[in-house]
């Protein structure tokens, strides 16, 4: 019997779809409120496989979702390459900005290896205990990644890294070459360790015009794609342009990606027409409707829900939980899509 989720990527219309949600695991849950203090920081948390894989697996024991996302970050490849980095409470992430080639040519491919093995050995622990739940690697998309590379930091419009992909297009695709490749060997060692599915995430695709688009986002979503493809055929790849606008049904076409995230901002409706339909769809009730529950929460899981009836779809956030949401409320709208 294959899993709900991973049917639903082949492209059946599985129903009541499987669901899971971004950030399942985090800072609402009081379970991991508490092993993320006995972890003390959030790296540690990261890289101590015991702690990792509990804190993956809680949200599922809680509310029985179709998924498990392997508990790390997309900015462990850059803490693997040898960036510095660390999460200051109440501010995320603070790295050293590379901004020149000296700063480029400092990142270690080398160290990767030894770097990313507890998160490896993660991955080994979860996938022995997840049962018929999915278990989801994921990565930083090349893009995404560069943002907080350049930035040093989550900025609003990400300006220092679209500066640098116009006056210095050369270091800036050299530095999205190396994230390109050094992200195939990351996704490729969780697929050996055990993840079912693997997940790009490329939040801030949204802030780049169309020709940056196609060139930064697109393309090496397309690499890796074929990549992992070329290795590993049964294991699909879920792609997420955040904020992509009208360029989603571009990227689900040109990638091959088996699986789309909608973000909160797209019209299901219209992503279905946009999107081919044997690419499944994921996604997108808006963080902040499940925060506040009742209707709202409701009246958004349906429209949803109703939109994506017939065609392969994956019940999901249009981005991450956010700490304020009531763990009831996640409880309901569970039990509300198991029920569609
Ligand atoms: O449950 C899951 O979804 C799996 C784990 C996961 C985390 N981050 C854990 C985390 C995943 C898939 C991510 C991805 C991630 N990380 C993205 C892409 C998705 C998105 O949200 O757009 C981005 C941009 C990051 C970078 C990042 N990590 C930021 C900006 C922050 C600070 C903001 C915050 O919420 O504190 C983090 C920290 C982080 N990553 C936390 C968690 C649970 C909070 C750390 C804590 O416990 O203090």
């Amino acid at each position: 019997m294959t899993k709900r989720l991973l049917r639903a990527l082949s492209g059946e219309a599985v129903w009541p779809p499987p669901v899971w949600l971004m950030r399942q695991a985090g800072r609402y849950l009081p379970e991991y409120r508490a092993v993320r203090a006995q972890a003390g920081d959030f790296i540690s948390l990261c890289t101590t496989p015991p702690l990792a894989a509990e804190v993956t697996l809680q949200p599922l024991r809680r509310y029985g979702m179709d998924a498990a996302i392997l508990f790390s970050d997309i900015l462990m490849l850059p803490w693997a390459l040898g960036q510095g980095l660390r999460f200051s409470e109440g501010e995320g992430p603070v790295l050293p900005p590379i901004r020149t080639a000296e700063g480029l040519k400092a990142l270690d491919r080398n160290r990767l290896p030894d770097a990313i093995a507890p998160i490896l050995e993660t991955v080994r622990r979860v996938r022995a205990e997840v049962g018929d739940a999915t278990l989801i690697g994921f990565a930083g998309a090349p893009f995404t990644v560069a943002c907080y590379m350049v930035e040093g930091h989550g900025a609003k419009e990400f300006a220092a890294v679209r500066t640098l992909a116009y006056r210095d297009p050369e270091l800036f695709g050299a530095l999205i070459d190396l994230l390109t490749e050094t992200t195939i060997t990351y996704l490729a060692a969780q697929i050996e360790a055990g993840a079912e599915t693997v997940m790009l995430f490329d939040s801030w695709a949204g802030v780049l015009p169309p020709s940056l688009f196609r060139a930064y986002v697109i393309a090496p979503a397309i690499r890796i794609t074929a990549e992992l493809r070329l290795r590993y055929p049964h294991v699909p790849v879920i792609g997420f342009p955040r904020m992509g606008g009208l360029l989603i049904g571009e990227y689900a076409t040109q990638t091959g990606v088996q699986g789309l995230g909608l973000d909160t901002t797209v019209d299901p409706d219209l992503a279905a027409a946009l999107v081919p339909l044997h690419v499944a769809l994921q996604g997108n009730l808006d963080p902040l409707a499940l925060d506040a529950g009742g209707k709202p929460m409701l009246d958004g899981a349906h429209t949803i829900l109703n939109a994506m009836r017939g065609r392969p779809f994956i019940f999901n956030l249009g981005h991450g939980i956010i700490p304020s949401t009531s763990p009831e409320h996640v409880a309901e709208l569970i039990r509300t899509v198991h029920a569609a």
